[in-house]
């Protein structure tokens, strides 16, 4: 069965329970409008796009000087977001826009909001009934999110679609939203689109992120030990002692404490968080952040995918080991170091 009939199912619900619960219906009036479905949505309530009250001037706090236009959109630039490509269906063709200014908004009925330039040609293209593709992208998309930007880059991007609810949906983005236009309201110079979805999948992976008017990423790389030489290495697991699992047995247990590290010596295991699973073999480090932490607990669950043999070292043994030879402890804080420079 796929995902969406399942959630197609929880929005009729939801829908239905709109209806029933009259005490919670009581929305504000611009709920209440009709769209037209011919004009761009928000013009259709009349709304005075650009008297604002009077007196209510944007004063930019000490230190931002200069255009106050440019402070602000700074300003809103220190809110992360993830990175989206909107999509709808115009004839045969698809138009594609990149907007982080996406939100969740509503699990029953499953509702989205996204705010688009008035300027932008998707503005002119939704209204209610359009189908609005909502894809998050994936770390390794920026260039995908700059063509949909109409920012040309070095990179030759060619995107494909398939059509899901008759929306078309980015192949290879981290996760896909199909939704229905179902309100539009005034936003200044931008219009928000109310998107009832009814089509949801996720994916694993790491997201692109947008931040300060860049693209960043998440730095969850768990390498400390294993990006350290080999020589300083050795000494460390020497300190070590054996231990097997059978398979299936449980390693590590999400949120335990955790304050050993295991080489895997034998055998396979089996690495778990949300959105994130691998398998780690032969000559591979288990636990590597944790076990620097004093009060660290574990991230993840780690399964023996049959029968496995490992080397345990306990932060205590880790920390004889790293006075017998200050030099290891050189090599980790050199690692961390670099961690920073990559994410600056
Ligand atoms: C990371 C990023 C995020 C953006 N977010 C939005 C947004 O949320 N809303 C918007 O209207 N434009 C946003 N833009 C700008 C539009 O993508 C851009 O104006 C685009 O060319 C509009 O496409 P269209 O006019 O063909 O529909 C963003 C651009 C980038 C690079």
């Amino acid at each position: 069965m796929p995902d969406g009939f399942n959630l197609q199912r929880e929005a009729e619900r939801g829908v239905e329970s709109v209806g029933v619960m009259a005490v919670q219906r009581e929305a504000p009036e611009e709920f209440e409008v009709a769209i037209a479905s011919a004009i761009a949505a928000p013009e259709a309530f009349g709304a005075s796009f650009d008297e604002l009250p009077a007196g209510d001037e944007l004063e930019l706090g000490a230190g931002l000087e200069g255009d106050p236009a440019i402070a602000f959109r700074r300003t809103l630039g220190m809110f992360a977001t993830g990175v989206t490509i909107l999509t709808t269906r115009v004839g045969e063709n698809v138009h594609g826009m990149t907007a982080n200014a996406f939100m969740s908004v509503s699990l029953r009925p499953p509702l989205v909001l996204v705010s688009i330039d008035r300027r932008a040609r998707m503005n002119d293209l939704l209204h209610e009934g359009t189908r609005l593709g909502v894809n998050v992208l994936e770390a390794g998309q920026a260039a995908l999110s700059d063509h949909f930007a109409g920012r040309p880059g070095a990179e030759d991007v060619e995107p494909r679609f398939e059509l899901v609810h008759d929306t078309p949906l980015v192949e290879g983005a981290l996760a896909h939203l199909a939704t229905r236009i179902v309100r539009s309201y005034w936003g200044g110079d931008h219009s928000l689109f109310l998107g009832q979805v009814v089509y949801a999948r996720y994916g694993e992976g790491e997201p692109l992120l947008f931040h300060g008017g860049r693209y960043e990423r998440l730095v969850r790389d768990q390498r400390v030990f294993s990006a350290l030489p080999h020589e300083l290495l050795e000494p460390i697991l020497a300190h070590g002692v054996e231990r097997r699992y059978e398979d299936g047995a449980a390693i590590m247990r999400r949120g335990e404490p955790g304050s050993e590290l295991l080489l895997v010596v034998e055998g396979e295991v089996r690495v778990e968080r949300p959105g994130r699973s691998l398998m780690l073999g032969p000559g591979e480090l288990v636990g590597e952040i944790e076990v620097l932490d004093p009060v660290g607990k574990r991230i993840a669950d780690v399964t023996a995918v049959g029968p496995v043999r490992c080397v345990v070292v306990t932060r205590e043994q880790l920390v004889a080991a790293l006075e017998a030879d200050p030099r290891a402890a050189v090599g980790l804080i050199e690692v961390l170091a670099s961690r920073f420079r990559e994410t600056a």
